[in-house]
């Protein structure tokens, strides 16, 4: 089957988080802005799931869903079939997504004041739910070495605060898209035993690999950890559901299940979205065509943008990915202040991005493209920089 990534939809004015917010997220007004910021794609999802979905329609009776028990089935044979990963069912916990289901960890296992590792430059939802839940970040910055992201565990043993309980740890890594070792995940769970710590793993863009790479399951490159070990995933990332908000959290520990499915009770999230529910089932059941036939377009993608950012812009580096389509631009080399790069990508080029700074630590003088959209707008976004940054 062909699916056509380059077909140009009409997203304006669709609810679109990442094209109709662009005036009060980001300010930029330009009805011709090209929105390369929040994490989803300008793609169709697998056509089964739109079939799926459709069928529900068809019906027409959109009542409470009940029973969950397919789609533990469905989320265990892909993890298996995909990841090589055997996953018991019934250690799944359903949510609305995996920053939700954080939000419900951190609830369920730490308390306020206390302290969460992250790796930034790193995901910013995570900052804003340890902050919206009055725990404190414990930054452990990421180094870059010959342009790859490490984790400075040697920092992390050293200057870890008595208050630390969990690290969220993101699997691949959202931004610039390493996909960590088996001795980088062991390296840190061998941490956070002998620190005590909680381990949470974000392994939802853990699909979104390109074909030198192979995503690790930290519960398969670290099995000591298991009993400390929370696992997120999703379909949403893999398949371009963002909106069908349904994640999981996966742990063998069964007393952290429950105190994690107590709140999840605590905050009546006892029935799922039905719509979530039967649009993330039908992708992974039928979805691996249309991922494999995703991973060529934007790993092409990728290298298109690479070059021609690296033309567009001398000075300019772009993170090579390993995984996702979030393509970590370092703008330190071109010379120029922050905000001059800022306003040049937004005001002149029209182009919404996320900020660096968003990221926290090391974010500062980078921005975040999403590369997830039809060659047509990667053509003409490097059409636009490579006129905003003429000068150099
Ligand atoms: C690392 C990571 N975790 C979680 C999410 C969002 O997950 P959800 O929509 O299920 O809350 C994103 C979205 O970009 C992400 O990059």
């Amino acid at each position: 089957m062909s699916f056509d990534f380059d077909k140009v939809i009409d997203l304006r004015n669709t609810h679109t988080a990442k094209w109709d917010r662009m005036a009060s997220g980001l300010q930029i007004t330009a009805p011709d802005a090209i929105p390369m910021w929040i994490a989803d794609m300008d793609f169709r999802p697998p056509p089964a799931v739109t079939r799926a979905l459709q069928d529900e329609i068809a019906r027409g009776v959109y009542g409470y869903y009940d029973s969950s028990t397919s789609w533990r089935e469905a989320c265990c044979a892909w993890l298996d079939r995909r990841h090589g990963w055997p996953v018991d069912p019934d250690s799944i916990s359903i949510a609305p997504g995996v920053v939700s289901v954080l939000g419900m960890i951190l609830q369920a296992l730490t308390r306020p004041g206390d302290g969460i590792v992250l790796f930034p430059p790193v995901y910013h939802a995570f900052r804003a739910i340890i902050e919206a839940n009055d725990r404190q970040i414990i930054d452990c910055p990421l180094m870059e070495v010959q342009g790859r992201f490490q984790m400075n565990l040697d920092r992390f043993a050293a200057e870890l605060p008595d208050n630390a309980r969990m690290v969220i740890f993101c699997s691949p890594h959202n931004p610039g898209g390493r996909v960590w070792t088996r001795e980088e995940i062991n390296a840190l769970a061998d941490l956070c035993l002998e620190k005590n710590l909680i381990l949470v793993a974000d392994e939802i863009h853990n699909d979104l690999v390109y074909p030198e790479a192979t995503h690790l399951p930290t519960a398969l490159a670290a099995p000591q950890i298991l009993d400390q070990l929370i696992v997120c995933v999703a379909a949403t990332k893999t398949f371009n559901l963002a909106g069908a908000l349904t994640g999981a959290a996966i742990t063998p520990n069964a007393q952290m299940r429950q105190q994690i499915d107590a709140r999840i009770k605590a905050a009546a999230l006892v029935s799922n979205n039905r719509f979530g529910m039967i649009a993330t089932e039908a992708a992974w059941r039928e979805g691996d065509e249309w991922l494999e036939a995703a991973i060529a377009y934007l790993q092409a993608n990728r290298d298109h943008f690479a070059a021609g950012l690296t033309r567009a812009i001398p000075g300019a580096r772009v993170m090579h990915l390993e995984s996702t389509y979030l393509a970590w631009v370092d703008f330190s080399g071109t010379g120029l202040a922050e905000d001059e790069i800022a306003s040049r990508i937004s005001d002149r080029a029209r182009i919404g991005v996320s900020p660096g700074r968003q990221f926290g630590p090391g974010g500062a003088m980078h921005a975040r493209f999403n590369i997830a959209t039809p060659r047509y707008w990667i053509d003409e976004a490097l059409n636009r920089l490579s006129d905003a940054f003429s000068d150099l």
